[in-house]
């Protein structure tokens, strides 16, 4: 298998110990980069197979090396990690936006039969062809801007046939496109119309096709919209225990619009993550940090929708609950495929430090996927990364509107952007 050299660059390995991370030897630089000056990777095939300052690579291992790829002095990291985003879907809810700048609320529109539901028509009446071409357009987006792993979950389907058809197209993304997709099945995510006023059949409907879709291989976890405007804690209990039984992971979008105590229900689950969670309580941030459940905060649903009230960082913080970051992208709360900029708003918006931020599109968003083989620039994780155009990691939360991603590695191999 090859032997590749990644060199002449400035590493953010976001391993906070390794020994090379000479640069935190000043005493302005944050441990959590686990930067290191003038590095280098060795990656055999798909894997690192050495991290370091170059002057310490072991000549054997330099022999070793059958192809060098000088990176002028760029940074590089781990490939980005999207680990929330509904990217398969029809339509746009453009409209919708005009009417809650004009005051509608987000909830009105749902109620009124918008939001979700006139998504689901849309991507109901769009071919599996159209579905497929405009999430290409999206997954290439996000993959500019360096993401080399991104989560998809249905949910614009609602019935079994538009469900499996959304996560299939997903799964052929991921097949197609030089990028791992995860897939989550999100079918509880708004009541379908021909069960309008019957959301417990509706419930037991989802329960039941879950064991079809993991058949077909189309889930790797399963997610609910816990909220006054998705499902009530029972419900939402069914659907978990329902995907529990079959051995699949569970996550949650959780307190977002209310307190629903979501949270505590699939931190007792186990649950990889809990996103959203601007009306987490203390009692939720308790359950999540004993569950080691990842708290996913979206700053773009979070602006998009012109929430005032914060997520509970610096609780989340204080108590040891990993943050991710993601985008959310989807047509009604987050339409957007930047992933720097939610770096960025994530370090205005919800104050973390860029450090902070990019660890939460990175090793956090690894384990909000329940993935333990990427998310770091360490021995035996995938060769993934990312390769910027800037001097320092900071500032991939620093500049908004702008894209110095210059290239993406994945599994050992070079996609220039
Ligand atoms: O993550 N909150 C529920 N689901 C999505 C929004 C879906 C939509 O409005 O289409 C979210 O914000
Ligand atoms: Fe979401």
């Amino acid at each position: 298998m090859t032997h590749q050299l990644w060199r002449n660059a400035t590493l953010a390995s976001l391993c906070p110990g390794t020994p090379d991370a000479t640069s935190q030897d000043s005493a302005q630089e944050d441990p959590q980069w686990g930067l290191i000056d003038n590095g280098a990777v060795l990656t055999q095939g798909g894997r690192i197979e050495w991290v370091g300052a170059l002057r310490n690579l072991p000549a054997p291992l330099r022999q070793a090396v059958s192809r060098e790829h000088d990176l002028g002095g760029a940074v590089l990291t781990p490939g980005l990690i999207d680990c929330h985003t509904h990217l398969v879907y029809g339509g746009h809810r453009a409209q919708e936006f005009e009417m809650r700048l004009q005051g509608a609320s987000y909830e009105d529109i749902a109620r009124a039969g918008g939001g979700i539901r006139s998504t689901v028509m849309a991507t109901r009446a769009c071919d599996d062809e159209a579905l497929f071409n405009s999430a290409v357009q999206r997954a290439q987006a996000l993959m500019r801007e360096g993401v080399c792993t991104l989560e998809i979950k249905s949910g614009y389907g609602l019935s079994l046939h538009d469900e499996a058809r959304c996560l299939r197209v997903a799964r052929r993304l991921g097949d197609s496109l030089p990028l791992t997709v995860k897939t989550t099945c999100l079918a509880a995510h708004a009541v379908p119309p021909e069960y309008a006023g019957r959301a417990d059949d509706y419930v037991e409907a989802v329960c039941s096709w879950l064991s079809r879709l993991q058949a077909e291989g189309l889930m790797d976890a399963v997610d609910v919209f816990c909220d006054t405007i998705g499902f009530t804690l029972a419900q939402t209990r069914r659907v978990l225990l329902a995907a529990q039984a079959l051995g699949v992971p569970v996550k949650l979008h959780a307190e977002q619009l209310s307190d629903q105590d979501g949270a505590a229900l699939a931190a007792s689950l186990n649950a990889l993550s809990c996103d959203h969670l601007e009306h987490l309580s203390t009692k939720g941030i308790a359950a999540m940090a004993s569950a080691g459940t990842v708290a996913v905060l979206l700053p773009g649903a979070y602006y998009f929708l012109r929430e005032t009230k914060l997520p509970p960082v610096q609780a989340l913080l204080d108590a040891g609950v990993p943050i991710a970051i993601a985008t959310d992208h989807n047509p009604g709360s987050s339409p957007t495929l930047s992933p720097l900029l939610m770096l960025n708003m994530a370090c205005t918006l919800f104050r973390l430090t860029p450090a902070q931020a990019l660890r939460g599109m990175t090793v956090h968003a690894a384990q909000a996927l329940g993935l333990t083989d990427r998310g770091q620039l360490a021995v035996g994780q995938r060769a993934d990364f990312a390769v910027w155009h800037v001097n320092h990691p900071r500032e991939l939360a620093y500049w908004f509107g702008q894209n110095p991603c210059r290239a993406r590695v994945v599994y050992g191999e070079e996609y220039p952007v």
